[in-house]
């Protein structure tokens, strides 16, 4: 593993041994004392071309934690706004003897086609409607923490999966894990043929949430959408959104989870996602851990 471009093309074996060390690190940031030396000789530069909360202040405190020199860049203060490329702008960062790469670009595939110019490790902090493997590993850490595994657990994804990089990068690690996934949305916002990824697909929310163990509530992308996919946000959360009430007329108790940010009293109610049986700010706290797993294990790898 010397890049980190996306779930689809890491093996297995690594996803376990990522969820291995990030449980180790999870101790260790829950010491009074937070920081271990492991990467003090690396420099990482954070290079966020999108907007971010939790992703960019994750890795930020994971770098820290691990004892790393670190670098923000936001695109809307650099010279990309004079109309440097990509290429250029990340080469004369590497110029400066930084080792490693953390990009959120709104471009798919931006991540690899760095990797394929440059020499440093790159890790995808969200490229477009791609991936977004940080996010889906950690997602998969906090179930595996709740349930003990993941082999067999019932997993639903419910909402916009057309523009999701969050539900590609989940059915990937999902499916690696051997959990069953079943996708649920309006017909307009589910991909053709996505059957083909070894996922079923639903359209009856309540018939999907009865049929799992944890439901993975994603946020409407507006951003990523310029026709519409629904009549109203209104229609769209009277159809999929997961209230209360609804939450307690299933015949059995589920996990609740979102990657953030949330749309309260969209696709998830206040009282939801506060409720007992969200793991949302677990989700964002194990985020820590996993992303100092993943660091720490492409420093070790010295590539070919
Ligand atoms: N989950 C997630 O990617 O959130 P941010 O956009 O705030 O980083």
């Amino acid at each position: 593993m010397y890049h980190l471009l996306g779930i689809k093309y890491i093996a297995t074996e690594d996803m376990m041994n990522i969820f291995q060390e990030a449980e180790k690190f999870k101790e260790v940031i829950s010491r009074p004392i937070k920081k271990v030396p492991s990467l003090r000789d690396m420099t990482i530069a954070n290079l966020f071309f999108e907007n971010s909360t939790r992703t960019r202040i994750s890795f930020e405190l994971a770098e820290k934690r691990l004892s790393a020199d670190v670098i923000n860049f936001s695109a809307s203060s650099s010279s990309v706004k004079k109309g440097e490329t990509l290429l250029d702008t990340v080469n004369n960062i590497l110029a400066m003897r930084v080792d490693m790469i953390v990009i959120r670009h709104a471009t798919p595939g931006a991540p690899i086609y760095l990797s394929r110019h440059i020499n440093a490790h790159i890790i995808n902090a969200g490229d477009g409607t791609h991936e977004h493997p940080t996010q889906a590993l950690l997602d998969c850490f906090s179930l595996k923490e709740k349930f003990g595994t993941l082999k067999g657990l019932n997993v639903a994804i419910v909402g916009d999966i057309l523009h999701s990089r969050v539900a590609l990068s989940n059915i990937f690690a999902l499916k690696k894990a051997n959990a069953n996934i079943r996708l649920c949305g309006p017909p307009t916002l589910i991909p053709k043929h996505i059957e083909e990824l070894g996922v079923t697909v639903s359209y009856n929310l309540k018939e999907t949430l009865e049929w799992c163990d944890a439901a993975n509530m994603l946020r409407i992308q507006m951003e990523r959408q310029n026709i519409k996919y629904f009549p109203s946000l209104r229609e769209y959360s009277m159809q999929y959104g997961l209230t209360l009430p609804l939450l307690e007329s299933l015949n059995k108790s589920i996990t609740v989870l979102h990657p953030g940010p949330i749309n309260r009293g969209v696709e998830i109610s206040g009282e939801v996602a506060d409720s007992p049986q969200s793991i949302i700010l677990d989700q964002v706290e194990n985020g820590v851990a996993v992303r100092m797993a993943v660091l720490y294990m492409l420093a070790q790898s010295k590539g070919n």
